[in-house]
Order: structure tokens, then sequence, then C-alpha cells
């Protein structure tokens, strides 16, 4: 089948790499000319795991090309996919103005009926709205096009998006009308395998879906930090309790981790959008407004550790911090926790050094040369003359550590870490103070 994505993101490029892959014709269009350039070279402009393989064989292939000229993308396919951002808007609501451009570009340029599948997060109500904006155009000049507009938003996880769209757990169809779901089934029949993978349902209920799987995922975070910071005050240990809550199935064990809060470009941005709308729905929703505060209070949960240590003292003290990305396995730093530690650790007027496997060229584009931040080659140099370690983002390669030479490079031998990714025992044995989320600090000189 042939099809033209509009939007190069982490969204519209990993599907266009995807559906390649399963053997369709893809078009992507994006308005970045260095962008495209570098895309038709087999560049990825992102990090993410298998993306850069998967765009270097398909364009060998012949079945993925990339284009700045709108008109030949609206021209390639009756099938286009509108993949572009939906930033957050002064207010929180989605900024929808790149979407509504694509519609009027898809207005313009259309010959022939399309099929119009919006896979932008977009608030409740956008597929109708993209309809009722492209037959508005159209009337406008006297044209009569039979524009069908579909609903069918993305579920992938940053550092794991190839796997994600490649092994679906569900594909979300919002079709209004009477639904004609084959062309669907034809498009994602490779990703469906032995299982059919296609929940068909209204419009707005595919919209609400994506907000509400991201608000789900995000209160279970919030939750599990709201008990850990209770577990510290009774006592308790959170990675116990965690353990304890997960084994019931109905719970499950995922997303469930205490840790410094959530970061990235979806959770913060979907649940101040989705409070938005149910602001302009007349509603309040309560619980969305819990979740977010209780993840702010936790981006500043480290902070707080650091400045209890040092009785408030930060001044002129250099801090080695490993992980800088929301997550691991991904170089975006939007929103991410190290930032607001960052930042209230200079504000203080202490100093930084700073190692992350993937994000370090985002670290110093948002940051530039300053003489308060040090990026670092490796987590060891890192250590080098800094007075405590502070863990920010689970990589993997954090996990071990060499515990003897942590000691000997920190002047005050004390660990605050935002992941609970040590066994406290295990660093006081090792002679260190260590802070973690949830669980007592250990190792700490008796006064
Ligand atoms: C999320 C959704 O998972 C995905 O389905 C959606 O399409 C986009 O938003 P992403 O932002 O890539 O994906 O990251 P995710 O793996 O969900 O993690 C989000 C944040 O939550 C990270 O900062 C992570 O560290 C944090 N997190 C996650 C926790 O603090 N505890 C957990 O138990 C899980």
């Amino acid at each position: 089948m042939k099809i033209t994505i509009f939007g190069t993101g982490y969204v519209g490029l990993t599907q266009a790499a995807c559906l390649a892959e399963v053997g369709h014709s893809v078009c992507c269009v994006d308005t970045d000319e260095h962008r495209i350039s570098q895309l038709n070279q087999g560049l990825s402009p992102l990090y993410e795991p298998g993306l850069e393989a998967l765009l270097r064989g398909n364009l060998a292939a012949g079945r993925l090309h990339f284009t700045t000229d709108a008109g030949e993308g609206v021209a390639f396919a009756k099938v286009i996919f509108i993949a572009v951002g939906t930033p957050p808007d002064e207010d929180g609501s989605a900024d929808m103005r790149y979407v509504f451009a694509v519609t009027d570009t898809i207005a313009e340029h259309a010959v022939d009926a399309k099929v119009v599948i919006n896979k932008s997060t977009s608030p409740v109500g956008t597929a109708q709205r993209i309809k009722a904006h492209l037959d508005a155009v159209l009337a406008r000049q006297r044209r009569q096009l039979d524009m069908q507009v579909v609903s069918n938003p993305e579920f992938l996880k940053e550092g794991s998006a190839v796997d994600d769209c490649m092994r679906p757990e569900r594909i979300i169809i919002g079709i209004d009308g009477e639904p004609d779901t084959e062309l669907f089934r034809e498009l994602y029949k490779p990703f469906s395998r032995n299982h059919e993978k296609l929940i068909v349902m209204d419009s707005r209920s595919a919209e609400l879906t994506k907000y509400a799987a991201n608000s789900m995922l995000a209160t279970r975070i919030s939750f599990i930090n709201e008990m850990a910071n209770l577990a510290e005050r009774l006592g308790a240990d959170i990675e116990m309790v965690r353990k304890g809550i997960g084994s019931d199935s109905r719970i499950g064990y995922d997303f469930i981790y205490a840790g410094c809060g959530y970061g990235g470009s979806c959770f913060p941005k979907d649940i101040q959008a989705l409070q938005r709308t149910a602001a302009e729905a007349g509603y309040h929703p309560q619980l969305l407004e819990a979740v977010e505060s209780v993840n702010h209070r936790q981006k500043h949960k480290v902070f707080e550790n650091i400045k209890r240590h040092y009785n408030g003292d930060l001044n002129g003290k250099t801090f080695a911090v490993w992980g800088l990305s929301f997550k691991p396995n991904t170089d975006d730093m939007r929103e991410a926790p190290s930032r607001v530690l960052l930042e209230a650790l200079w504000a203080e007027g202490a100093r930084v050094r700073a190692f992350d496997p993937e994000a370090m060229q985002e670290a110093s584009r948002l940051y530039g040369a300053r003489l308060d931040l040090h990026l670092v080659d490796s987590k060891e140099e890192a250590l080098d003359n800094a007075h405590a370690l502070v863990i920010l983002t689970e990589w993997l390669n954090f996990r071990i550590a060499d515990f003897g030479l942590v000691r000997q490079c920190l002047h005050d031998k004390v660990v605050f870490d935002g992941r609970n990714i040590f066994e406290p025992l295990h660093l006081a044995r090792e002679g260190l103070a260590y802070y973690s989320i949830g669980r007592a600090p250990v190792g700490l000189a008796q006064p």
C-alpha cells in the first residue's frame, strides 16, 4: 500500500520506518530541509535504538523516501498520516497549529478523495474538526472530495519506539459513522501477526483513550511516589511495598517504581492538556491535578535530601551527576528531573560534573558553556574531585559501580540516588552514606 506521512519526529519517523519495513511504500514529508537531506542519507535526527538501521535498509530497498515537497506527498498516496507535534500552549492546552497547517496542505493539493489518519496526540474532537476544516476549505474552492478522517493514536515509548511499533499491544482506530475497517486491516495486517490487534471505536473515544492511557500510567507513578514519601516517614521500605503490591495481578509490577518523578515529552504535556480539555467541558479533574502536583514535588526530592544532608549550605560544593536524560535509552531531556536538580544546585552556588551515555550533546545545547557545569566523558570522570554523587537516570551501566573508587573520589562519601538502583545495606558496608527514595538513609555518621 502507498502511504504518506507528514512529520518526521519520533512518531512519524518510527511509523514510516516500520510501515516500510513490512512492505508498504512510504513517502515522508517535513518542512525542515536539513532534516530531510539528513534522512535521505540514512541519518536519523534522533537517537532511537534500531531506527537508523531500518531507515537505511528501507531507503536502499526503495520503499521509503523523504521530501519537503508537500504537493508530491499529497499526490503520492490515498492514505495520509498526520504525525506532527502538538506542543503545549502557554495555558497547557495542545497547540494544534501544525496539525491544521498539514490539514490545509492536504486540502490545497488533493485532487482525489483521501483517508487522513491523525496520529498526533490531539484533544478530543480533533478528527471531527479536521474533517470539518477539510470540507470547509474544499467548499470555499467549490470542490467536492469525500475525505475520511480517522484517529489512530500512537502508544510508543522513547527508547523502545521501533519495538513498540513493530509489536503493538493494540491498534486503536477511531472512525465516525459507518466504519469501513477493511483498509486498516490491510494496512496493519503485518503487525497483527496471529492475533487481531485492531480495536475500532468512534474518533472521540480513540482520542480520549490516548490521554487516559498516559494519565493512568502517570497516576501510578505519582501514587507510588506518594507511598514512598509516606514510607520514609513511617519507617517502611518502598521497594518491599512495591514487591508486595505488584504481586497482586490486579496491580502488577509495571509503572510502580518510585523515583525522582516522571519527565519526557508525553506525560507532563498530556496531563496538562487533558486538564484543559476537562476545564473546557466544565469539569474539574481533581485526580489529574494531584498527579501533576505530586510529580512536581517529587522532582525536588533529591535536592531536598542534598540540602538536608548539608544543612542548607551547598555553596562551593561539587556534585557528580550520573544521568541527565528523563529515562534510559534516550537522549531526551524534555521535562527531565535532572534539569530541576541542576538548576537548584546552581542557584545555591554548587558546581556539577555530569555524565550521561547519550544526552551530553543535548545538555550542552541546553546549557551551553557555564563555569558551574562540567560535561565529562565517563561516569568515573564525573567523580573526580566531587563532594557527592547523584544518580538521576537508571542507565544499565550505572547499576554496576566500583564503590571503592566512588568512596576514594568523593570528598564527603555520600550518594544521593533518585532511582533506587542500589541496595542501601551494600552501600553502608562500602563505607558510603546513601539516600534513596522511600527508604531510610543509611551510613550517616552518628551525631
Ligand atoms: C510514555 C508512554 O509510556 C507511552 O505509551 C506514550 O506513547 C508516550 O509517553 P515515554 O514518555 O517514552 O512514554 O516514557 P515512559 O517509559 O513511559 O516513562 C515516562 C517517565 O516515567 C520517565 O521519566 C520514567 O523515568 C518515569 N517512570 C516510569 C517512573 O518514574 N516510574 C515508573 O515506574 C515508570
